[in-house]
């Protein structure tokens, strides 16, 4: 098993998206991340359907729906029509996750559940029979480029051993801080899929900071699946 690559939308020229997401592509971009916030769940505001409707038609790189939101069920078939392909909503912010999950797939989609740095693993220990993915927050979601907060490696590794033990198949994605130097490790603790925002879109080299990160990711060795 390979990991992917999914660059945030957040960290790049808000005036400029669509070259952005080219941008992505161009880099061999494996999804695009978009980070949806609404001002209640998290203090800052972003994008909506309408944004990422318009974006769907500057790139084929898929879309990976990142619901900072309340009450993410009233909006959800917003993002699914406007071109979502894997969606995740907050275990915080949603208690009917397997309502979720099942509409989700039930539309072609990958349903995913995120979860903030200050939320116990333990509750996601019935959702991990029903979702595709999970995506530990290393950050506290609502800013981009913040520091990786120590101990989420450790939290990977944890989580990583919950999904084996619970017979899950879903996998683990890991967004807040990602960068070269901690990619490996998180690698090597059980993640497959890394958001990424401040380290692909703030030396102005797309391309080459996707490049970058995949082969710190390479250097994790040997992955199993
Ligand atoms: C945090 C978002 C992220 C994050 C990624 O609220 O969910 O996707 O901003 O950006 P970096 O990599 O800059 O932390
Ligand atoms: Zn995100």
């Amino acid at each position: 098993m390979s990991v992917a690559l999914a660059p945030s939308l957040l960290s790049a020229d808000f005036s400029r998206l669509g070259d952005a997401a080219r941008a992505c592509e161009d880099g061999g971009a494996d999804w695009i991340h978009f980070d949806v916030m609404d001002g209640h769940f998290v203090p800052n505001l972003t994008v909506g359907p309408i944004v990422l409707r318009a974006l769907r038609k500057a790139t084929r790189v898929p879309f990976d729906v990142h619901l900072m939101i309340e009450e993410p069920l009233s909006t959800l078939d917003q993002y699914l029509d406007a071109g979502a392909a894997r969606v995740a909503v907050h275990v915080e912010a949603e208690p009917h996750l397997h309502r979720f999950a099942q509409h989700v797939r039930g539309r072609g989609v990958n349903p995913g559940v995120a979860i903030n740095p200050g939320t116990a693993l333990a509750s996601l220990d019935e959702a991990l029979l029903f979702v595709d993915f999970v995506l530990v927050m290393t950050v506290d979601p609502g800013w981009g480029g913040q520091a990786f907060i120590e101990g989420s490696l450790d939290r990977v590794g944890r989580l990583s051993e919950m999904i084996r033990r619970a017979g899950s198949r879903a996998t683990i994605a890991v967004d807040g801080g990602v960068g070269p130097d901690n990619i490996a490790p998180l690698v090597r603790a059980g993640a497959r899929h890394f958001v990424a925002g401040a380290s692909v879109f703030s030396d102005g080299d797309v391309p080459g900071s996707i490049r970058r990160l995949r082969e710190a990711a390479g250097s994790a060795g040997t992955l199993r699946a």
